[in-house]
């Protein structure tokens, strides 16, 4: 009764922010995503008769109370939904460089329901394990696929429609994104709280939502087209919409410090020399910036010189979700 996978990290090119239902993690707008190859999360699930409780590894490491607790409430949806009632050993290694400030939650939770469903015998197909793994983090379910992932919001209160589904499959089109790393210090505000307080107290939440879906259409076409100027002004705007969502709040609150903005700037300045570089923010202060692999290397010699960027992680288009034989 022992399994282990693995899944990448996703970065979201139209962002998820908001949730309709918060106990099941329905969204109010589809997003849209491109899963990464260089951050990933591998984890272990072993059911056993003999536990007594649920035990959770993490990096080595017994995790905290308040972890483990929310990794045995997510084993217990997992449990339900198998109809079975043993504990499980889990046991979880997270490929991301150490307080990097890059976690997610997307390939952590994605991995979980892969590794937990498969310990059980069970044989699932791709959405039904988008629709679990959406249950324990809402981006978590665009990581079961790899390359290009959109996640259909859905309509039903049960949320057997939300679910993400494939656009392009990462070996279709190499773009690449540079993760720089600029803070690794903990967020004012969890990107669930954030949202939160966004949809129930910003008045320019609406705004958001009324402008989702042509970006969404925009950007779907971009792909399709391989248009990378359309794809990253796309991208872009959007991050920038969801980030302004958050200063209309009650109380306001932002992730950007000054060194985000530096690099926003220093992102606009290569694009007056012609460099074809977007950037898109997660509710953190670092940026990834979008940039097709023959700008790459002239990206990160510019940013290198900027004294506020303490890394810079190289990604391309990563697969979904994997099985392994051990972690
Ligand atoms: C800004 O998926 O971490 O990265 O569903 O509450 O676990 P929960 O939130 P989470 O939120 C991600 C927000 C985002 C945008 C995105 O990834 O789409």
């Amino acid at each position: 009764m022992k399994a282990v996978a693995k899944a990448h990290t996703n970065i979201a090119l139209i962002k998820y922010w908001g949730k309709r239902n918060d106990e099941l993690i329905l969204p109010m707008n589809n997003s849209l995503s491109l899963t990464l190859d260089h951050f990933y999360t591998t984890t272990e699930v072993q059911f056993d008769e003999a536990l007594q409780t649920d035990t959770f590894i993490f990096n080595g490491e017994t995790a905290s109370d308040s972890e483990s607790a929310k990794i045995s409430s997510y084993l217990d949806r997992i449990r339900q939904f198998a109809g079975v009632q043993m504990y499980a050993a889990v046991r979880s290694v997270n490929h991301v460089p150490t307080s990097a400030g890059f976690a997610s939650s997307a390939s952590g939770f994605a991995a979980l329901a892969a590794a937990s469903t498969k310990a059980l015998g069970l044989d699932l197909d791709r959405k039904t394990l988008s629709i679990l793994a959406r249950q324990g983090s809402g981006s978590a379910c665009r990581s079961v696929f790899g390359g290009f992932a959109e996640w259909e919001k859905g309509s039903r209160t049960d949320g057997s429609d939300s679910y993400a589904v494939p656009i392009m499959s990462k070996t279709e089109w190499d773009v690449r994104v540079l993760s720089v790393l600029l803070e690794s210090n903990e967020k004012p505000i969890s990107s669930r709280k954030g949202m939160k307080r966004t949809v129930e107290t910003s008045p320019f939440y609406s705004g958001w939502l009324e402008a989702v879906d042509h970006e969404l259409k925009e950007i779907k076409t971009a792909i399709r087209t391989k248009d990378f100027e359309r794809l990253g002004k796309v991208a872009e705007a959007n991050a920038l919409k969801m980030h302004a969502t958050m200063l209309g709040s009650h109380p306001p609150f932002t992730y950007w410090q000054s060194s985000t903005m530096a690099v926003m700037e220093e992102v606009q300045h290569l694009r007056d020399k012609g460099i074809q570089a977007y950037y898109t923010i997660d509710a953190g202060p670092n940026v990834k910036i979008l940039c097709l692999p023959e700008d790459e290397q002239k990206i990160r010699d510019e940013l290198e010189n900027l004294e506020m960027v303490k890394g810079i992680y190289g990604c391309r288009p990563g697969p979904g979700i994997e099985y392994k034989e051990k972690l």
